[in-house]
């Protein structure tokens, strides 16, 4: 099932929200989807296994920075335990506190709106409150295990 879903090819994300402790909380994620646009809603699944799982599912904003094909290195970063996340990479506050990425391709700043259960994962939905994004970049995808870019012949 694994190497089927794989098969299916992706942008790739981080999301972000300010933890319990005031620190910054973070991980890649490439379970991204748009849910509704009125109101407008998006959504993303989060391993109950992961360590940020708890500081995102509790938090009351989060932000999820859209990736651009040079953030490869912060894509590696945030999926990798035992890294600096944030040390490494430039960021700002955004609404809540959320942080944002520089350089994002797209970003979208959410109020928390729902959390359900997803078997292994947790689904959280965020209402939008602010979107960003910057048409002159190029995406992060992510397909078969790999990270790829977009061509056309
Ligand atoms: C391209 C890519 C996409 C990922 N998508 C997700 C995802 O949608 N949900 C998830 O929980 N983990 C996803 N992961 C795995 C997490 O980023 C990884 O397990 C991370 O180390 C979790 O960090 P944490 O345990 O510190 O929270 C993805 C990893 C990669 C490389």
């Amino acid at each position: 099932m694994r190497d089927a879903l794989g098969c299916f090819a992706t942008g790739v994300t981080v999301v972000t929200c300010v933890g319990p402790d005031g620190n910054p909380a973070g991980l890649t994620v490439n379970s991204f989807t748009s849910l509704s646009l009125g109101p407008p809603l998006l959504l993303v699944c989060l391993a109950k296994e992961a360590l940020s799982a708890a500081a995102l599912t509790e938090a009351s904003h989060f932000a999820v920075n859209v990736l651009q094909t040079g953030q490869r290195p912060a894509s590696i970063r945030f999926s990798t335990r035992d890294e600096d996340r944030f040390g490494t990479t430039p960021w700002s506050c955004g609404e809540g506190g959320a942080p944002i990425l520089a350089d994002s391709l797209g970003v979208f700043e959410c109020e928390r709106y729902a959390v359900h259960d997803g078997g292994d994962h947790h689904i959280l939905v965020g209402k939008v409150v602010k979107a960003s994004f910057d048409a002159s970049l190029d995406p992060l995808l992510y397909f078969r295990g790999s990270y790829r870019r977009l061509h056309f012949d």
